[in-house]
């Protein structure tokens, strides 16, 4: 939504002048805590090996993968040779949230979708919301002197539904790219492991474990992904969010039809920890970050597979999302999901009243626009923002 020539030629990416401020975690811990709705999940789609976009009820759940024990000792570097890479440089934006919810508006037309989509307020990737809920603890990293990742994001609101996607400027593909082949092989670590712990069906039992390679690998293919949407409420506002599941339990129903929430599995590498340093490191970044991402969509479980630098599988532990933030609790290091959710909450209302206050300005534009003749009214309409995250300053804009 981001291109087109009416959006080039009316100037449509802005920058809102006004930024909101991110405050320290502890300021967003005495409003009480901000509401949010169990995610529920409400269809699924799968991309294929060569990363075509599968809605029809036959294909959907194609790529819907089972936990099954990954064998300690398993070699992460088995198969690095064939994997099959995804082409990063292509900006897929919404579109197959956006299909995907079409066409499930058009399976389930009636008076109870209309009333559903009706009273939705945002609609985004996982990834989106979770880069919302992260960025008052990013601001904190950099307050104590740790790197911090800063983002940028595309907003448009229509019929009162805020849209954000990713913002994706052909430099930043190009970058993005050249860091993940610099990172092949760490990143492969993560899709091996990926490979060791899935099968395409339930299996006999999660405790058995699959035999050694190559009977029990298959070699990655970075298109493939089962993705879930879910619908949401984030303090107050109604959301639909799509995001990738790595697997289901091993003993969770073989029809994909009847899979839930409750049986969504998000699988993560991690260097085996080896120092206090790392435990903290491990505690404070990772599972805030791990906690958040799964969160959101609802995952109830997350095995973290610990390896050598070299790629051997050396460890598995199994975390429940829920649990994850009292084990940081009263630490030195703790993070408190509250904090991020009440700042998340208050990211949302930030942008849904911007680009509200940008409207009139918006409209004399298509107007101006439309006098001059230009194609493509709809992107006239409902110009993109590009909205930023500072960290250093703390400052979203
Ligand atoms: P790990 O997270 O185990 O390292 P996800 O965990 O989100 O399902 O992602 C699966 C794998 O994709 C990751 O495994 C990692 O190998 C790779 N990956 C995901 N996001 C990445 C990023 N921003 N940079 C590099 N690799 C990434
Ligand atoms: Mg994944
Ligand atoms: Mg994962």
């Amino acid at each position: 939504p981001s291109s087109g020539p009416a959006a080039a030629a009316a100037g449509a990416e802005r920058t809102p002048p006004a930024g909101l401020s991110i405050r320290p975690p502890a300021q967003y811990l005495s409003a009480g805590p901000t509401p949010f709705q169990l995610p529920f999940h409400l269809t699924s789609f799968s991309y294929s090996p060569s990363r075509e976009l599968l809605l029809d009820d036959a294909r959907k759940d194609e790529a819907l993968a089972y936990y099954r024990e990954p064998p300690l000792g398993s070699d992460l570097n088995y198969g690095f040779e064939q994997a099959v890479w995804r082409d990063g440089s292509v900006d897929e934006g919404l579109d197959a949230l956006l299909e995907t919810l079409s066409s499930w508006a058009r399976k389930n037309a009636g008076p109870a979708a209309d009333d559903l989509l009706s009273k939705i307020s945002v609609i985004t990737w996982r990834g989106m919301l979770t880069k919302l809920m992260l960025a008052v603890y990013e601001a904190d990293n950099v307050a104590n002197g740790r790197r911090a990742d800063g983002w940028e994001m595309n907003a448009m609101v229509v019929d009162g539904c805020l849209y954000l996607e990713e913002s994706n400027p052909p430099a930043k593909l190009t970058a993005k790219s050249a860091s993940e082949l610099s990172n092949a092989l760490p990143s492969y670590y993560g899709y091996s492991f990926e490979s060791y712990c899935t099968t395409a069906g339930p299996s006999s039992s999660a405790t058995s474990p699959a035999p050694a390679p190559p009977h029990s690998f298959h070699v990655p293919n970075t298109n493939v992904q089962w993705c879930s949407v879910v619908k949401t409420n984030l303090g107050g506002f109604r959301a639909l969010v799509g995001g990738e599941v790595d697997c289901v339990r091993s003993d969770a129903p073989a029809d994909a039809r009847k899979v839930g929430t409750k049986d969504f599995v998000e699988l993560k590498t991690n260097l085996v920890i080896q120092s206090q340093r790392d435990e903290v490191n491990f505690e404070r970044l990772k599972l805030l970050k791990h906690y958040v991402q799964s969160f959101l969509l609802g995952v109830p479980r997350i095995t973290v597979g610990f390896r050598t630098r070299a790629g051997e599988l050396a460890a598995l532990q199994h975390f429940n999302t829920l649990e994850i933030p009292r084990l940081v609790r009263g630490k030195p290091h703790a993070w408190d999901p509250a904090a991020c959710l009440a700042s998340a909450k208050e990211l949302l209302a930030f942008l849904h009243a911007q680009i509200k206050a940008h409207e009139a300005t918006q409209r004399a534009e298509a107007a101006l626009a439309d006098a001059c003749d230009l194609e493509d009214a709809g992107m006239r309409e409902w110009p993109v923002f590009r909205v930023s995250f500072d960290p250093a300053k703390r400052l979203v804009s």
